[in-house]
């Protein structure tokens, strides 16, 4: 079966109470069962993960590698911003990857307008709130089609 990692970085554990004027009202639970569920639907197997930690998000990256993990769908959160350690990871994966925000970081404070990540991923989507995920797994499923 095809498989998808999906990584939400520091901070997303907050979802719904934080911020929610920028980030939203759905809560990390309610984003990753609608993604369980639309993966369901297309037959793959999916496994979401959140982390705090810069170290821990590389570790589930690195195990990606091996597990035969076609794509992974990645919201850094503020490492995007800030992580060497995490693009060099995404560049020893082979498969696919989508970098995800919430929030347009482009409309937002300048320091969010560089991306480590995006310059090893493979599309990126910003600004569409949730809906973002499901048009990455979305794209994630074709392309495997
Ligand atoms: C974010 C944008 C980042 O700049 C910020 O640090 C986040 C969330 C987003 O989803 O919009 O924590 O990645």
């Amino acid at each position: 079966m095809n498989k998808v990692l999906v990584l939400h970085g520091p901070n997303l554990n907050l979802l719904g109470t934080r911020q929610p004027e920028i980030y939203g009202h759905e809560t990390l639970e309610d984003v990753n069962n609608s993604l369980y569920e639309q993966a369901a639907l297309g037959g793959w197997e999916i496994t979401c993960r959140q982390s705090n930690h810069e170290g821990e998000l590389i570790d589930l990256i690195q195990a990606a590698r091996l597990d035969g993990t076609a794509a992974i769908i990645i919201n850094p959160a503020a490492f995007t911003h800030t992580s060497v350690a995490i693009l060099d990871a995404l560049n020893a994966f082979e498969g696919r990857v989508i970098e995800v925000h919430l929030s347009n970081v482009h409309k937002r404070e300048s320091f969010r307008h560089h991306s480590y990540v995006s310059l090893r991923a493979d599309g990126v989507i910003a600004g569409l709130g949730s809906q973002g995920y499901r048009a990455a797994l979305e794209a994630v499923m074709q392309a495997a089609a």
